[in-house]
């Protein structure tokens, strides 16, 4: 198996050349002769990838960031802080990602934008305060772990609460699509317009607290996401843990999964722009297109992972903790059945994009054998083997 992978070298000047091919990764880079290049010159470029550079930061245009805590920013002037955006390839049809600094006992610049936020604070300590038109205003308090969106255009400044170090977050919004869309940045960042039913007011807003429907635990501020309890979720693998999130009322939407030591997931694709975000544990992620061999990648709190389009992707936890990770999401990312479940939670062998245990390569369970054998561990999984036995339907070529 190749366990390294060639990086792009990206040279465009508003994109970062990957220092380190370790730290920063493309899946492919498949990249094809100037003349041909030059053909689709004037679609190169977008409003938002313009406007990302008249904001004078990066995008740096990758599936994999071994760090988000030490991923290098520029002087976002406009903010007040430091920045860098994250595109993976489907970027500017679907979701982006960046990364943002408050200084030591600064704060952001005011925001209001007609397109969503999701939010997860990776150092520091903080505070929010979103107000709208009509004069509402709230202010709630973050740490390290903590997990929140921003109600569609509401006005919305981040102050850091410490004066001794920076803090730092990571975020996912649906801009691209609406910078395209309206090519109008003052219209986007300057409309004066409240989304009542998003947002208006309601003073328990962003309360630390939910109703757990199913799945979902409706909520529109996490406190501790890193400790939050979660549910158990059998039909991932493993013993996971899952819950699911749909905040400030928005289309996009996230979810936490844990799995236990020495056990892995299942594999499964499905379609661009889940950012996979290790809050806790250490690992390993295999990700590969159909019929090729599988590429490696190394995780510890701090990684991101974004699997590109319809490659599966399979998380190994080889720690001696749980391994958990929020995955920030956007429509794009679920291909769903007619009575829409999503795809990657159902078996290949009724049409599905989840591998079953019971029909991946012999080479998955000999990678995670070795990996654990490095902690002197062996791997747990055959009561999860044999819980899948139970249930499993037959396979492909022996259905009718
Ligand atoms: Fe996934």
């Amino acid at each position: 198996m190749a366990a390294r992978i060639t990086i792009t070298m990206i040279t465009d000047r508003n994109r970062v050349r990957a220092k380190s091919n370790e730290d920063i990764q493309m899946t492919k880079d498949a990249i094809v002769s100037d003349e041909m290049a030059k053909k689709f010159a004037t679609e190169k470029e977008s409003p938002y990838t313009n406007w990302v550079r008249n904001e004078g930061l990066e995008i740096i245009s990758a599936h994999y960031i071994k760090n988000l805590h030490t991923v290098e920013l520029k002087p976002w002037a406009r903010r007040g802080g430091n920045g860098v955006y994250i595109n993976h390839e489907a970027s500017r049809t679907s979701n982006d990602c960046y990364v943002c600094e408050i200084p030591a006992g600064g704060k952001l610049a005011p925001q209001r934008q007609l397109f969503e936020e999701m939010i997860y604070v990776l150092d520091g300590r903080g505070s929010t305060t979103v107000w709208n038109d009509a004069g509402s205003r709230i202010t709630f308090e973050w740490n390290k772990g903590s997990l929140f969106a921003i109600p569609i255009n509401c006005w919305h400044q981040h102050f850091n609460g410490q004066g001794s170090a920076p803090a730092r977050y990571v975020a996912v919004t649906n801009g691209p699509s609406v910078l395209n869309l309206y090519d109008d940045v003052d219209f986007v960042f300057n409309t004066e317009y409240d989304f009542k039913k998003r947002f208006s007011g309601e003073p328990d807003y962003f309360a630390n607290k939910g109703e757990q429907k199913g799945l979902l635990l409706d909520t529109n501020f996490v406190a501790d996401a890193i400790n939050l309890p979660l549910i158990s979720a059998k039909e991932r693998g493993a013993g996971g843990g899952h819950i699911r999130f749909n905040m400030a009322k928005g289309s996009m939407n996230s979810h936490i999964s844990q799995f236990p030591v020495a056990t892995y997931k299942k594999a499964h694709c499905h379609g661009p722009g889940a950012h996979v975000i290790v809050m806790s544990g250490e690992g390993y992620t295999l990700m590969w297109p159909e019929g090729e061999e599988p590429k490696r990648y190394e995780w510890q709190e701090g990684s991101m992972i974004v699997p590109p389009n319809l490659w599966f992707h399979q998380h190994f936890n080889t720690g001696t903790t749980p391994g958990r990770y929020l995955a920030f999401k956007h429509e794009v990312v679920s291909i769903r059945n007619a009575q829409g479940v999503p795809k990657a939670w159902i078996s290949q062998r009724i049409g599905g994009d989840q591998i079953d245990y019971a029909d991946e390569k012999p080479l998955v369970r000999q990678l995670f054998t070795e990996a654990l054998a490095k902690h002197n561990m062996t791997p747990r999984m055959e009561e999860a083997y044999k819980a899948e036995l139970a249930d499993l339907p037959p396979p492909r070529h022996a259905a009718a």
